[in-house]
């Protein structure tokens, strides 16, 4: 038996690409100083690795605006937060929905309660879809801002994005996207109408903890709610507007934008092989035809990780559903899906499954609310603790597979 047998991708990506740890302990070396503040090279050379981050995120996420609307934040709920009170004002009705992680359920509930925004959350169908008839009957006079997960990060649903923005657009919302389960396996498109992408570094992009982000579309707002030392215009007394300093206060995780850099790196080499593999010499023609050859690359990269995954869900899903007293959150034909699948063993608490996984078969997998209450409830798990999430990632082996289907056939026999 191995040490380790990571299904908890979802949670967060593990192992890293080499090359991400590497590019972070070197950069670190050389170039740990505060990036932006002081005019030496080693500073100015720091300055210019977070500048091409940017760079690369906004191409990433189709953001064809200025770079520097590429925000660093600490993670996605720090993006969110921002993206949230700098956005609604008292009055505002914000539209969200029952399948949000606490990072939006519980934002939405400070800024009802503290801030008197109207909130409404959107019903999905009982296999955890959104429904673009119920978005619509949510939307009032005073409706200015729709926030939804591109992915649950319970049930692995994948909602209709380009749907949702056209619906945003026919009614003049702002729509904030919390990208933390799709960035880096599904594509997103700011140009398909999205006014905020927000993303964690930590899980499909492949980078460290403690490293987020948001993307503010050209022509959106958003009020800075901390305010701090930017390096620049420093005789103001208030938060310069432009961006990013307008959002990123005191200094940047550094060592966490070098992660994101190489990670970045990585899905531009690993695609550029597919593209290259799939059309021979034609490689970098057929790259240069799709408009940026980075976020082509990267395209084909995702399209790759995506594939992998979810071969090895679909062995998962299947084993589960041979199983008796087993059921899964959703079934993987209801449509499209990332990586992620819940299920629940009559008589046993989610919690003493995972248990046995660990401590038996050394199997890293996670259970309980998942931090996203409502969808239990949906689902009615929530009275019963919850439900066991299962995420293999693109590093999981077959072999991995094979040992958790025999840990969960020789679990659930019992
Ligand atoms: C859908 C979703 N949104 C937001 C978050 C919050 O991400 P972070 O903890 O990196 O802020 C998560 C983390 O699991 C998530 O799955």
């Amino acid at each position: 038996m191995k040490e380790n047998y990571y299904f908890d991708n979802a949670a967060t990506t593990w192992p890293k690409p080499e090359e991400v740890y590497q590019f972070m302990d070197s950069f670190f070396r050389s170039h740990g100083v505060n990036p932006g503040r002081s005019g030496h090279e080693l500073a100015v050379e720091a300055e210019q690795m977070i500048f091409s981050t940017r760079r690369m995120l906004a191409d990433f996420f189709g953001h064809s605006g200025d770079p520097n609307r590429v925000v660093f934040t600490q993670n996605a709920t720090d993006s969110l937060n921002i993206a949230l009170r700098g956005l609604l004002t008292a009055g505002d009705h914000l539209i969200t929905t029952r399948l949000e992680h606490n990072a939006v359920l519980r934002s939405a509930n400070h800024l009802a309660r503290d801030f008197s925004i109207d909130v409404s959350l959107v019903e999905p169908n009982d296999q955890g879809y959104l429904q673009l008839d119920a978005i619509e009957q949510a939307i009032t006079k005073k409706t200015t801002t729709m926030v939804v997960n591109h992915a649950s990060n319970v049930t692995g649903a994948v909602q209709d994005l380009k749907s949702i923005a056209a619906l945003a657009k026919k009614h003049k919302l702002h729509l904030i996207v919390d990208t933390a389960q799709t960035a880096g396996v599904v594509d997103i498109d700011m140009s398909w109408g999205i006014d905020i992408v927000t993303f964690t570094g930590h899980k499909g992009l492949f980078g460290p903890m403690g490293i987020g982000g948001l993307i503010v579309a050209e022509g959106v707002e958003i009020k800075p709610m901390r305010f701090g030392g930017t390096g620049v215009d420093s005789a103001s007394p208030y938060q310069p507007d432009v961006y990013p300093h307008r959002l990123e206060a005191g200094t940047l995780s550094m060592p966490g934008i070098a992660g994101l850099n190489a990670a970045q790196k990585w899905l531009l080499k690993l695609g550029g092989d597919k593209v290259r593999h799939a059309t021979g010499d034609a490689a970098e023609d057929a790259l240069s035809a799709a408009g940026h050859s980075h976020r082509a690359a990267c395209i084909a990269a995702i399209d790759h990780i995506h594939q992998i995954e979810m071969q090895h869900v679909s062995r998962i899903w299947d084993h589960l559903e041979s199983l008796a007293g087993v059921q899964t959150l959703g079934r993987l034909s209801d449509g499209e899906h990332i990586a992620v699948v819940s299920f629940t063993v009559d008589g046993m608490p989610a919690q003493q499954v995972a248990e046995m996984l660990d401590a038996d078969y050394h199997v890293c997998v996670r259970a309980g609310l998942q931090c996203a209450p409502q969808v239990h409830q949906v689902f009615n798990t929530f009275d019963t603790g919850g439900a066991i999430r299962i995420s293999p990632g693109y590093f999981t082996e077959e072999a991995d597979v094979d040992h958790l289907l025999v840990a969960l056939s020789e679990i659930c026999s019992n």
